[in-house]
């Protein structure tokens, strides 16, 4: 009979005992894991240990608790009773600490009487970003150790090395060389030599939370609060926290425990999960081959210098890749190699880049005009020329003649067809898309883009490339703006009837922010510039009263200090009278009554539309699954996490009730986009959810 694995290994050198978590691959903390810690302890007590040690095997120390547990009954022993257990224990327990130990598995290294660690090794408690606080004593015993910088971390939910919770006073030694396997050997022995010690556990530590100064606290939360708008877990950080610096350990224990009861069952934290979860399903490509190999690639070449190919060539360079822009003239190529230097050179000038590192990329970019012979060594090619078909295949044409045969080419065409695009080649096997988005150097969300011919390798190699240089790859289908750009561009024709019908526009920026995101519609309109959509619409033969009106007043957006507001030399944001004159005016010819429109209909007016592209979007197999599409609106378009998402909001929202507002909306606005889509009808009759779908296995 085969045995039962061994979740934590009990290891024995001399008198000191190691306990090994054994949960490949990141040694999450689920019930076995706890139940062998608490026997291991309890063993080794029992034989008489002088000092025990817990490590992690393979190559961390935990991640923390095993989501996958949440929601469903806790088996015991819980993790407190595991701390218990190590609290009582009359002999020392060491945590030695390599790759990383983050959430639950920092809190059980805080809960030991002291920590080691191999150099380098992450420390942190990332709970926040999952929507909750740490909830097995992390804020109550970071804070005993290290004071108000206790705050930081866990407000931030950002992991430190080693070395500087060493210095902030949380790890007791790094270990030189403790690298691999070598951290045992090192822990050992240090728990050998300091085994007499008088450790202070963390929770009875109370030197550096004495002189609590409510002002200060204060002070601090706020800044750290600051830039998480309507997200509820920064708060209930500060919350716990606070209790560790005014209220004996026990009660603080059950501040903590009442807010992550709250926020762990709450829709935040549900959302939050789905994202973390998504971002790795969402990399899975179903229908490519298991042997697909992505080509080889030491030199990228950018076409075009201009916003998104400096962008895109200094992710190359910031992550070691060389690349080498091609643009027409020699004057365009000086301009985009200066954008790029001026742009790190803003970062060095902030303190997030050191002269060196900027250095090191600087040397890593180049530039040139000669097309045939840059192109002639590339390894992948990275069109981003103008956005017109007739350019684009041109260059398509040029490259396919200049690159070596089995080189992809990719385009970062915004809207425009990779099929026809590729009809301009010979290898249209090996044309893909590569949509960035802008700042092409900061956005981490990848669209790329699979044409009818596009084989594995080009995906494959779109792919790797993509993570490689710092992005989230998602593989969606070909159509006209992909899948983000075609969601939000469904949203316009409800804006503008807003607008007409009541709104103005800094009513229904203020309802979208107010609900996470980045930056409201209109706002995020006016910073792109409101020529692009103009050009857009002139080119569909398409009309938008109020936005065509705002252009025609010269007002393009931030460029010209006017759009649909006014801007002040700060760039900020006025409400302006000309377009509510404008808008008030244009409501008067075109016979519309304004009423007053309330925060809920303009929120489920700007995003229902989405939600109904989307399930067409998925009907037609642009993407693989209802995750791929919320995960691509939080990495791109300023969506928060903590929201989910537009397909999470749907679901959330229920698919009957989507589908009968939306009918009503179609009913009571006239606009036939908003008739529910089908597969929206069919989850609305079956009582089906975005969530439980199955996407389509092939796009
Ligand atoms: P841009 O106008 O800033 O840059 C285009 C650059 O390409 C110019 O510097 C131009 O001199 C150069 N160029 C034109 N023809 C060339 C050729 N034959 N060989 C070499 N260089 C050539 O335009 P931007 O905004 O960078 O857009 C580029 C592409 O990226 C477009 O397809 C656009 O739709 C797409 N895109 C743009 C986004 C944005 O937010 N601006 C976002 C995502 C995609």
């Amino acid at each position: 009979m085969a045995s039962e694995p061994q979740f934590v290994e009990h290891a024995r050198d001399g008198d000191v005992h190691v306990l090994r978590i054994a949960n490949p691959p990141v040694n999450t903390l689920r019930t076995e894991v706890r139940a062998g810690l608490l026997d291991g302890i309890k063993a080794a007590t029992k034989e008489g240990a002088r000092a025990i040690v817990i490590i992690g095997s393979g190559r961390n120390y935990s991640a923390g608790a095993e989501m996958t547990e949440f929601g469903k009954p806790r088996k015991p022993p819980s993790l407190p009773e595991v701390f218990d257990a190590i609290e009582q224990s009359k002999v020392p327990v060491v945590a030695a600490i390599h790759g990383n130990a983050l959430g639950g598995g920092l809190e059980l290294a805080l809960a030991c009487h002291a920590r080691v660690a191999a150099p380098g090794a992450q420390v942190g408690l990332p709970e926040v970003k999952r929507g909750f606080v740490p909830g097995a004593g992390g804020t109550q015993r970071l804070p005993r150790l290290i004071g108000l910088e206790a705050l930081r971390i866990i407000v931030s939910g950002d992991p430190v090395t080693a070395e500087e919770a060493q210095r902030l006073g949380f790890v007791d030694a790094v270990l030189p060389n403790a690298t691999g396997s070598d951290l045992e050997h090192a822990a050992i022995a240090w728990a050998r030599e300091n085994a007499g010690r008088q450790f202070v556990l963390a929770k009875n530590r109370t030197d550096r939370i004495a002189g609590y100064d409510a002002a200060k606290f204060d002070e601090a939360a706020k800044k750290l609060t600051a830039r998480s708008r309507g997200q509820e877990s920064p708060q209930g950080c500060v919350a716990a926290v606070r209790a560790a610096f005014t209220q004996p350990f026990e009660d603080g224990l059950n501040v903590e425990r009442e807010q992550f009861t709250r926020l762990v069952q709450g829709e935040q934290s549900h959302a939050l999960r789905h994202i973390f979860f998504g971002e790795r399903e969402a990399q899975r490509i179903p229908d490519l081959p298991a042997d697909a190999k992505p080509a080889t690639v030491n030199r990228l070449v950018v076409i075009g210098g201009g916003t998104m190919g400096g962008g895109i060539a200094m992710s190359a360079a910031n992550h070691g890749l060389p690349v080498t822009i091609v643009e027409t003239s020699r004057e365009a190529l000086e301009k985009g190699l200066a954008r790029c230097e001026a742009n790190w050179q803003r970062t060095v000038s902030s303190g997030r880049l050191s002269q060196a590192e900027y250095e090191k990329r600087r040397a890593l970019l180049s530039g040139t005009t000669e097309f045939e012979k840059a192109v002639g060594v590339a390894d992948l090619v990275i069109e981003a020329v103008f956005e017109n078909m007739q350019v684009k295949k041109e260059v398509f044409a040029r490259l396919d003649k200049a690159a070596r045969p089995g080189v992809v080419l990719a385009s970062n065409t915004s809207t425009l067809s990779i099929d026809e695009i590729a009809s301009a080649t010979q290898r249209p096997e090996l044309v893909v898309g590569m949509h960035f988005f802008s700042p092409a150097n900061v956005m981490r969300l990848l669209e790329n883009v699979k044409g009818s011919k596009s084989n594995p390798t080009a995906i494959a190699t779109a792919t790797e490339v993509g993570k490689r240089i710092g992005k989230l790859p998602i593989l969606v289908g070909n159509c006209d703006g992909f899948v983000g750009n075609r969601m939000t561009g469904k949203r316009g024709p409800q804006i503008e009837k807003l607008l007409l019908e009541g709104c103005l526009p800094q009513d229904i920026d203020r309802v979208m922010e107010a609900y996470g995101m980045a930056m409201g519609p209109l706002a995020t309109g006016d910073l792109a510039g409101l020529d692009i959509g103009a050009a857009v619409r002139k080119a569909r033969g398409t009309v938008a009263p109020v936005a065509d009106a705002v252009v025609a007043a010269g007002r393009l957006g931030q460029k010209t200090s006017k759009g649909y507001y006014d801007y002040d030399e700060n760039r900020k944001r006025i409400p302006s009278k000309e377009v509510e004159a404008l808008i008030l005016d244009l409501a008067e010819k075109m016979q519309v009554r304004r009423r007053k429109i309330d925060d809920q209909e303009i929120l489920e007016r700007v995003l229902l539309p989405m939600v109904n592209e989307g399930a067409r979007i998925l009907e037609e197999g642009i993407a693989y699954r209802p995750i791929d599409i919320d995960v691509i609106f939080v990495n791109g378009f300023g969506w928060p996490a903590f929201r989910g998402g537009p397909m999470f909001f749907a679901d959330r929202l229920g698919l009957k009730a989507v589908r009968d507002k939306l009918a009503h909306y179609a009913e009571a606005t006239g606009d036939r986009n908003l008739q529910p889509a089908a597969l929206i009808e069919q989850l609305a009759k079956d009582g089906g959810s975005f969530a439980t779908l199955k996407g389509p296995a092939k796009i």
